[in-house]
């Protein structure tokens, strides 16, 4: 059986990963420090797949634990690389945590890859590196931008870091760039849990309709699109998490045409922020109370994904809809505050 480290697998989208890993047969052993998770994500895991990953609690920007780990398993033939901070906003206020976080942890993680003979590397990147892109959809040799946050740029640098190093190396990668993941697994068993007020979209919008913020703020509607406000690639989930382990397989299977190869995953399709809101109303049944801001500082005005690489040489498509995804979300946020 294969064994598959999986950094950050608490996390939102680390821990759907898992459970498709798991689906499919991997052994799946978890590392996540829980700054931004909770221990009790390990049983939701259980409670899907009848199965506790091994589970470690250690923090990457310490080198010698992560030497530690991968002596004790040294039998590990995949890793997915999850752990990370996220917050765009933090991460301009408080740049050094977001390098060394982000950019160490990753450091010291492929200096230990470099010594195993077999090194398979998935990396988590986001459609942030292509900026404002000047056609839609993005596909993935647009442009990389300079980045507007740190956390932007953390991105940037681990996917260069990742090709520096695997053209003097074993490490085979496929690095990941995601468009809006929103929604939670089917069962209601694991989801998103933002700490504080959430920053992203879709949790502010449940958590609203909760009752539990008065309302939302939709950041501008003088943007140049069809009703003024921005436009986004909003997937599943539990899509994003199926396509780690298509790219994990396509690794380990030796299928790779490059040592490092790019792919955006995304729906292909667009929503600005109003049609959000309506397909939110519509799943939920309820109006939900918002207003409208001025714009926030760092926001494009559109990003959708060219899925074409995806489908074609990973053979994935993400097939949930807007509103399954919002009806998933939907339901996690009542599941956790009932
Ligand atoms: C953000 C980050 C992106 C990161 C991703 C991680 C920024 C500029 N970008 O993506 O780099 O990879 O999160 O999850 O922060 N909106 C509102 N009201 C809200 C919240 C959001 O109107 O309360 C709007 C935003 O203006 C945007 C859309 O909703 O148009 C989506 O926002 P969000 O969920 O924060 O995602 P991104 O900004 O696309």
């Amino acid at each position: 059986m294969n064994k598959v480290l999986v950094t950050g697998g608490l996390g939102f989208i680390g821990s759907h990963t898992v459970v498709e890993l798991q689906n499919e047969g991997f052994e799946v052993v978890v590392i996540d420090n829980l700054s931004n998770s909770s221990i009790e994500v390990l049983e939701g895991i259980h409670r899907i797949t009848g199965t506790k990953p091994h589970y470690e609690n250690i923090d990457l920007r310490d080198k010698s634990a992560v030497q530690y780990f991968f002596k004790k398993h040294n039998d590990i033939t995949g890793i997915i690389h999850f752990a990370a901070s996220k917050a765009v906003g933090e991460s301009v206020e408080n740049p050094l945590l977001y390098y060394e976080n982000n950019i160490n942890s990753l450091v010291y993680i492929l200096q230990e890859l470099i010594h195993l003979t077999q090194s398979n590397f998935i990396f988590s990147s986001s459609c942030t590196v292509y900026g404002q892109a000047e056609k839609m959809p993005i596909t993935e040799d647009a442009t990389v931008q300079p980045a507007n946050s740190p956390y932007g740029n953390t991105k940037q640098i681990g996917e260069e870091i990742i090709t520096d190093v695997a053209k003097v190396s074993n490490i085979n990668s496929i690095l990941l760039r995601y468009f809006n993941p929103i929604g939670a697994h089917s069962s209601a068993e694991i989801g998103e849990l933002p700490l504080g007020i959430p920053q992203n979209l879709v949790p502010f919008i449940t958590q609203t309709a909760f009752g539990l913020r008065k309302e939302l703020s939709v950041y501008g509607n003088d943007y140049p699109t069809p009703d003024g406000t921005c436009i986004r690639d909003y997937i599943h989930v539990v899509d994003l998490a199926k396509a780690h382990v298509i790219a994990l397989q396509r690794l380990l299977k030796k299928q790779n045409l490059e040592n490092v190869e790019t792919f955006n995953l995304g729906t292909g399709r667009g929503s600005s922020v109003i049609e959000v809101i309506s397909a939110f109303e519509k799943v939920s049944g309820q109006k939900l109370p918002y207003k409208i801001v001025g714009r926030r500082e760092g926001d494009v005005i559109a990003a959708y994904a060219n899925t074409d690489k995806a489908n074609t040489v990973l053979g994935w498509k993400a097939k949930s809809s807007l509103e399954e995804a919002l009806s998933s979300a939907w339901n996690w946020e009542q599941k956790i505050r009932s």
